[in-house]
């Protein structure tokens, strides 16, 4: 499907608009107007896709189901906020394009397909819009099981040997995530596919600077307080960031008990604050996950598993003595 996909792009890519040049405007005049896609769809198709529905919004655009008739093809489709939109300058400085083409060639069933290049794709307004093409779950994210807690402590152990597979084969391959939470981890309804999405994406500081001065606290809770500071990242933010979302899918909770976001970020960052084993919110957790969680957790990078390949020999080591 990919091959074909990527065939037809190449072939259309001659008739697309020519690109706007966005400099001379008020560049980013517009992009507090966030279109609400409940309302408004951006756009109607993107190549031979139909737009079916919005499937959520984050913080770099709003991923739609979309369609291809003919093909009877299924795909998800990033249309990339307005402030991606077609800009030489800006493209160079960005990277997107560089970073999309290596997380696109690389394949292991715990991340998800992309297609190899941004798609341009003119939207209702006439603005020339960046689109990632990738393949669609057809499910849910973390986040259900979280809410649910519909699991057994063996289908959480399971789904986060897989994911932490994903996240060590992102990691060889000199990826680090900088985004791991429960949304970024999809999964299809019988649990069968469980699948890391949105690595790769544009992290440079220009576009994080945005990112954090548009969201709440929504991602925040999930940073590293490496990452809260600002310093640089490697896989070990990752690594603390998945803690956090483990210990969320095995009690239900975050480890942090403050209120808003700004005292939650304090609690991340500040060592006086300890972290609840997760065994305390859920009585199922074994001692041995306790340890491989809070170790996730420690602040100094350098206290932590220091690979996700390290961590997945404890947490395989801690499945095998269950049964
Ligand atoms: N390929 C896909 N198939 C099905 N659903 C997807 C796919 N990619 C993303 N989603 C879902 O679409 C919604 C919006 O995703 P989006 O990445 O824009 O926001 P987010 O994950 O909440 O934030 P972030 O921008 O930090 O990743 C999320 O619920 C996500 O789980
Ligand atoms: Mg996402």
């Amino acid at each position: 499907m990919w091959g074909d996909m990527r065939r037809w792009f190449r072939r259309k890519s001659s008739t697309l608009p020519d690109m706007v040049d966005v400099n001379d405007r008020e560049e980013f005049g517009e992009r507090n107007d966030r279109i609400d896609a409940t309302q408004e769809l951006e756009l109607t198709h993107v190549g031979p896709y139909e737009i079916i529905a919005p499937i959520g919004t984050g913080g770099m655009g709003t991923v739609y189901k979309a369609i291809d008739r003919a093909k009877d093809r299924t795909v998800a489709i990033k249309v990339l906020d307005r402030r991606y939109d077609i800009d030489r300058k800006r493209r160079k400085r960005d990277y997107l394009g560089r970073e999309i083409l290596i997380a696109a060639s690389l394949r292991h069933d715990n991340i998800i397909r992309m297609l190899d290049k941004i798609v341009e794709q003119e939207d209702l307004n006439g603005n020339v819009r960046r689109c990632l093409l990738m393949e669609y779950i057809d499910g849910h994210n973390l986040r259900k099981h979280i809410q649910d807690r519909d699991l057994t402590i063996q289908q959480m152990i399971d789904i986060s040997i897989r994911l932490c597979q994903g996240l060590d084969f992102l990691h060889q391959n000199n990826i680090v995530h900088r985004d791991v939470k429960p949304e970024n981890f999809l999964f299809s309804r019988d649990l069968k596919q469980v699948k890391i999405v949105d690595f790769g994406l544009s992290k440079s500081n220009a576009s994080w600077r945005t990112r954090w001065i548009k969201e709440g606290g929504g991602t925040r809770r999930y940073m590293s307080p490496e990452q809260l500071a600002k310093r640089n990242l490697d896989a070990r933010s990752d690594i603390f960031s998945l803690g956090i979302t483990m210990y969320e899918l095995f009690t239900g909770r975050h480890p942090c008990s403050g209120n808003d976001a700004n005292e939650i970020m304090r609690q991340i960052r500040s060592s006086r604050y300890k972290f609840e084993q997760p065994s305390k919110y859920n009585p199922e957790v074994t001692s041995q996950l306790d340890r491989i969680i809070l170790k996730a957790l420690r602040r100094q990078p350098e206290h932590r598993y220091q690979s996700v390949t390290e961590m997945l020999m404890d947490l395989t080591r801690g499945a095998e003595s269950r049964i």
